[in-house]
């Protein structure tokens, strides 16, 4: 996820654009950069690192100009590079871009055949070459960018600048948020990823929808369809809100933002991965040979707080549908065990930061015993990206809020995919079998923005049981990661102690706990546990324990458990499940928190990034 600001109008727009750049920092700080053009001449200024980068670079020239597009960025193609950074120019035609080009390589290859050389290993960088191509086809600009656009598969919300016509800019919106805003004068327009950019100068906004192209110039703006051209009428809306609030998207924390990003988060995750009709998966991108493929015996994988408990539900997955061993180590207790790893090994690193610090370490032991590292990160070249043979990133874009949600589901994405390549490769699913689970795959976004709309349940849950002490969480099977996670959340940001336990352990101890006071949250989805999680519930209502179901629509609660506070999740395949039941218990967690009045996006004691062992 990436920030982009444009302004265009009788002011210096590099000021308005780098305090823009700003207040998108949360977006991506991996590099960042702006384009001016001043009488048909482009000026790009570029950084690798956070916007003070760009701006310690450009103190002492004193830019002017208008109009000036700016980035910043939040890598998913290419490395964190001054040469990858945006503005992306391609003889005089600049282009920032918040999105994902999938299928750039094989545009970047046809464009190179056709001559053309590029200056980096952005996905971006193709959308300059098409437009360019259009133009010298005699098109004009605007219709330039609509024709090299509809040659992108992706998502895209871009800026466009044109060295020979500078009074005009092209902003363009394809699934990839995008805002308009108006100027006090006519002609002068803001253009940006989201709002807070554009609170300082006006909070008169349009809203370009999927499709759409703006077209700015000093006699006005038009808008119209990307694919056919025509002119749109959009209504202008009046933003009230205050800029902080702004920088959450209205939400009131970041981690309530990030609960409501993981539709798109999880689609973005996808992007890319699949195959041409979109029966198979494609991870080519990871870089191992068939040969290396073929080669695993076993799989282990290494991992801390919740990219642990995504780790514990990939075990249930590798070795149900590629058959292979897998062993799931807590990342500081692998190094110290003496693990038996060797070179049949695949060792998969799961890390959001990409810089725990036991992760890392116990990734290097790996290393030392002559396994294959696989890195499972969302920072593009994070040291445990960097360290490992192979990467599958998450496009979960940046995680601000401590409590890990959208980067948790993601990482749980980019695990089922993998287990799918491996079993393609292997041959442990049928072609058709891979087809119907990518399919199901494709629905979770669906899926999961159905649960979200749901939110106040959860709310109204939270508020009956915020005062209590202990709360319990039961599941059985690959969703028993699930309760581990959900305890997770609710003890590290509301500081309500909580436990996760297989449901069939319950009756090895923790039973003793029940009674009126202990909520047991219970995950009860259609599978082929249902009918034991169901005699565990009743032994939990046969004690007083407060029961919050979690279940499917179909499951009949016994008529002598009474009391039951629930939460119906659609059906979805038995494997995705955790993705699904995860979503409520994120929310009751973080309404939990907001009632006890913690800070939820910092909780005490705790990092976003624990980088020491
Ligand atoms: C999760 O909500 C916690 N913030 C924490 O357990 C986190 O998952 C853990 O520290 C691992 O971080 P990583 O994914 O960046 O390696």
């Amino acid at each position: 996820m990436c920030g982009i600001v444009a302004y265009m109008g009788p002011r210096n727009g590099v000021p308005i654009v780098l305090d823009g750049l700003r207040k998108l920092e949360y977006r991506g700080y991996d590099s960042a950069g702006l384009a001016i053009l001043n009488d048909h001449k482009i000026e790009i200024h570029r950084s690798v690192g956070k916007l003070i980068g760009l701006e310690d670079k450009i103190r002492e020239k004193n830019l002017c100009g208008t109009p000036v597009i700016g980035h910043t960025r939040w890598a998913t193609h290419g490395r964190p590079t001054e040469a990858n950074a945006h503005p992306h120019n391609y003889e005089g035609v600049v282009v920032v871009h918040n999105g994902i080009v999938e299928n750039y390589l094989e545009l970047r290859q046809e464009l190179i055949a056709l001559g053309h050389t590029f200056s980096s290993e952005t996905d971006t960088e193709v959308i300059s070459h098409l437009i360019v191509r259009e133009l010298k086809a005699g098109t004009d600009f605007e219709n330039a960018v609509r024709q090299a656009l509809l040659r992108i598969r992706g998502t895209y919300a871009l800026a466009v600048l044109y060295e020979q016509e500078p009074e005009k800019m092209i902003a363009v919106r394809q699934s990839s948020p995008l805002v308009l805003a108006l100027g006090e004068t006519v002609g002068e327009y803001f253009v940006a990823s989201d709002i807070p950019a554009l609170l300082a100068w006006s909070r008169d906004v349009i809203f370009l929808d999927d499709g759409e192209l703006a077209v700015f110039a000093e006699q006005g703006m038009r808008i119209i369809g990307l694919a056919d051209g025509d002119q749109r009428e959009k209504e202008i809306r009046r933003i009230a809100w205050d800029p902080i609030m702004a920088e959450k998207s209205g939400y009131k924390h970041f981690m309530l933002k990030e609960i409501f990003e993981q539709p798109d988060a999880v689609s973005n995750t996808l992007l890319g991965r699949l195959n041409e009709d979109r029966s198979g998966v494609d991870l080519s991108e990871i870089g191992f040979s068939e040969e290396q493929w073929q080669s695993f015996k076993e799989i282990k994988i290494v991992a801390c707080g919740t990219s642990w408990h995504a780790g514990l539900v990939a075990k249930y997955w590798f070795e149900s549908l590629t058959r292979i061993p897998t062993e799931v180590d807590i990342a500081s207790e692998f190094r110290y065990r003496d693990p038996l790893v060797g070179l049949e090994t695949l060792v998969i690193g799961i890390s959001q930061s990409g810089e725990t610090a036991d992760t890392l370490a116990a990734l290097q032991e790996a290393r030392r015993r002559g396994a294959c590292l696989l890195a499972l990160c969302n920072v593009m070249e994070s040291s445990i990206a960097r360290l490992c043979d192979g990467v599958l990133y998450t496009h979960a874009g940046p995680e601000i809020g401590v409590a890990s949600t959208k980067a948790f589901t993601t990482q749980l994405t980019a695990l089922f995919l993998l287990v799918l390549e491996m079993a393609a490769r292997r041959q442990t699913l049928s072609a058709e079998e891979i087809s119907r689970q990518v399919k199901a795959l494709l629905h979770l976004p669906v899926a999961l923005e159905k649960v979200l709309a749901r939110a106040p349940e959860l709310e109204k849950m939270a508020r009956k049981y915020h005062h209590v002490n202990d709360y319990l969480y039961l599941a059985r099977g690959l969703n028993f990661p699930i309760a581990l996670e959900g305890a997770l959340k609710l003890k590290e940001i509301s500081y309500i102690h909580a436990e996760g336990y297989p449901a069939g352990e319950m009756k090895h101890g923790p039973i003793a706990l029940i009674d009126e006071n202990m909520p047991v949250v219970v995950l009860a989805p259609p599978d082929r546990h249902l009918e034991k999680i169901i005699s565990n519930f009743q032994e939990v209502a046969a004690r007083d324990g407060r029961l919050l179901l979690f279940s499917g629509p179909d499951l009949e609660v016994p008529e002598e458990v009474s009391g039951v506070d629930r939460f119906v999740v659609e059906v979805v395949g038995e494997e995705l499940n955790p993705l699904l039941y995860v979503v409520p218990l994120q929310l009751l967690a973080y309404y939990t928190a907001v009632l006890k009045g913690t800070d939820v996006d910092q909780p005490r004691n705790l990092a976003k990034s624990v980088t020491v062992e």
